[in-house]
């Protein structure tokens, strides 16, 4: 049965996690997925989670199923943290939200839907984008088409030519964005481009479908919502894919999140029976103990402050490590970097082509994506002059 089966390539990013485990080099570094670490280079468990699990190997009476989708208070949770806490969407009946395994489970849940409901045919994404995003959308049914993001040369958003090639696309087909910490250029719209993104989108009855995997990472958690909340100003039916991955460190409890937004309640009820099914023949309900561990934190006023000053000191040593990272490379000659301080969130798309990656895997064993995407949130105080000292002699090379 098998013998035709072809060997599949590695996974562009957590193939990387393998080859990394396997290298013996004593002094090799991992800037390839995104995982955050800390100044020691670990990824620990956040405090306010292992608080919250505390709570919940007290309390927590039942392993039994949880609903198809979620918990509703974990959805009603997301949703504020995706709306703002007035909004309409909280409670209004016109978004409904289903927990799935992740912010992948959750993109993948929202394609199925969209293929088996005939919704569109066609999902236009950025280039590049996070890998996974083709992957997704082909195994779902969908055709993909690529709408240009990113100017190399200026090292910013490809605005005019995004809205130029999107102009084309048909009325009804679907638009992925990244809601902020564009993965992996880290290049957001400005707050007048996600109007103007929003608006022609609106226009052109366009269906946003908006990866938001990094709410906290970019400038904060309000601010990193900019993007969806106009999104929402204008459209009135979109889906987003969230995710408690990154912000929590929940990255294996697959903690996602499908927020679907309808024009009017009746229609979110419909939308919701049939995203019911696309869980139920997928995964059939999705796991608790990540949705738990947030709920927990969330609805206790303690936790939720030290959850916000955990996450506001994970944004900001990333950021730190951005500022360091492009005066060394100065200092060292390696040339003008300075565009890595305008990025936001984990990744730096560093410039550096196929070549020099991998010569920085062989050379010096650290370990980054092929597109030259770089985890900053890898990058420490012990360990940067290491990767300065890579970084410059593969550049000069
Ligand atoms: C990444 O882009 O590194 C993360 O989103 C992890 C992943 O699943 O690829």
């Amino acid at each position: 049965f098998f013998d035709r089966i072809d060997a599949a390539p590695a996974d562009p990013i957590l193939g990387l996690n393998e080859a990394f485990k396997k290298d013996t080099r004593a002094n090799k570094t991992n800037l390839g997925v995104g995982v955050y670490q800390n100044n020691e280079g670990k990824t620990v468990i956040l405090d306010c989670v292992k608080e919250a699990e505390k709570i919940l190997l007290e309390r927590e009476e039942t392993k039994s199923y949880l609903p198809i989708t979620g918990l509703p208070e974990f959805g009603r949770m997301a949703r504020e943290l995706i709306f703002g806490k007035d909004s309409e969407f909280v409670d209004g009946g016109k978004a409904i939200s289903c927990h799935c395994p992740g912010g992948t489970g959750a993109l993948r849940i929202g394609a199925d839907f969209i293929h088996q409901q005939n919704v569109a045919s066609t999902i236009w994404i950025s280039d590049p984008t996070w890998a996974n995003h083709y992957q997704i959308a082909t195994s779902a049914g969908l055709k993909f088409e690529r709408y240009p993001y990113y100017d190399r040369a200026n090292h910013n958003l490809a605005f005019d030519r995004m809205i130029e090639t999107l102009s084309q696309a048909k009325e009804g087909d679907v638009v992925l964005l990244h809601a902020c910490c564009h993965n992996p250029t880290g290049i957001d719209p400005t707050h007048e481009q996600w109007e103007i993104i929003a608006k022609f989108l609106a226009e052109k009855k366009l269906l946003p479908f908006i990866d938001f995997a990094y709410q906290g990472f970019g400038h904060g958690i309000e601010e990193d919502a900019y993007g969806v909340r106009t999104i929402a100003k204008y459209n009135p039916e979109f889906l987003i894919a969230s995710s408690f991955s990154k912000n929590f460190g929940l990255y294996s409890e697959r903690s996602g999140v499908l927020t679907v937004v309808s024009a009017d309640v009746e229609t979110a009820v419909k939308v919701m029976s049939q995203v019911k099914i696309a869980v139920r023949t997928a995964i059939s309900n999705p796991p608790a103990h990540g949705e738990k561990i947030v709920t927990t934190v969330l609805s206790d006023p303690t936790l939720r402050a030290k959850w916000e000053d955990e996450l506001k000191s994970m944004r900001e040593r990333i950021a730190k490590m951005r500022v360091l990272l492009s005066h060394k490379l100065k200092d060292a000659g390696a040339g003008d970097f300075d565009f890595i301080t305008e990025q936001n969130g984990m990744f730096s798309f560093s410039g550096l082509d196929k070549d020099q990656i991998e010569a920085l895997k062989r050379d010096f064993g650290i370990y980054a994506v092929a597109s030259g995407r770089i985890c900053v949130a890898g990058i420490n105080t012990n360990n940067i002059d290491d990767i300065v000292k890579a970084i410059t002699a593969v550049v000069k090379k």
